[in-house]
């Protein structure tokens, strides 16, 4: 008689370890799949938001333009809004940021009578020039954000923030 016959205890284990393993698996792939399912979804970054602005509107006088897009934070979609000061500078469009690099308060152009032609933040008094750059001697340490430009049918689309270039 052959020592390799499998006794009914070994089946048994063998059976039981194999038909336990298969539904552990189908229990825990969707509980994994569920746990790290955002690290899964494509990123959204980078895309370009279409804004009601017309290209052909845009004058060297910076205008509010306001944008809104979805937010995914993790499992939770939003719908955000968002805001830039827009302007022609030469051939190229300007979009800067109006969130003040001091305290985060919103920046407004030409609002200070005192210094006009400057973006002021009212909350400690910021300035900054038409590019963003911040008037050394104000709260603000920094330049204002830009934003990525672009133009589709003759709409401005707007992208992610960059470091500023111009400030
Ligand atoms: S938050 Fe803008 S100057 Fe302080």
């Amino acid at each position: 008689m052959s020592n390799n016959r499998v006794s009914r205890r070994q089946f048994l284990n063998y059976t039981l370890t194999g038909v336990g393993g298969f539904m552990a698996a189908g229990i825990l792939m969707p509980m994994v799949r569920f746990a790290i399912d955002p690290a899964l979804q494509t990123k959204a970054e980078g895309d370009f938001v279409q804004t009601s602005q017309k290209v052909a509107d845009i004058t060297e006088e910076p205008v509010k333009v306001d944008f809104s897009y979805e937010q995914v934070d993790a499992w939770y979609t939003s719908e955000v809004t968002d805001t830039a000061w827009v302007y022609k500078s030469g051939d190229s469009i300007v979009a800067l940021s109006p969130v003040c690099k001091h305290l985060g308060c919103t920046v407004n152009w030409n609002s200070d009578t005192e210094h006009p032609n400057q973006f002021f933040c009212a909350c400690h008094g910021g300035r900054y020039e038409k590019t963003g750059k911040n008037v050394p001697g104000t709260p603000p340490l920094g330049p204002l954000d830009a934003y990525e430009v672009s133009e589709k049918d003759g709409f401005l689309l707007l992208g992610k923030k960059i470091a500023n270039n111009l400030a």
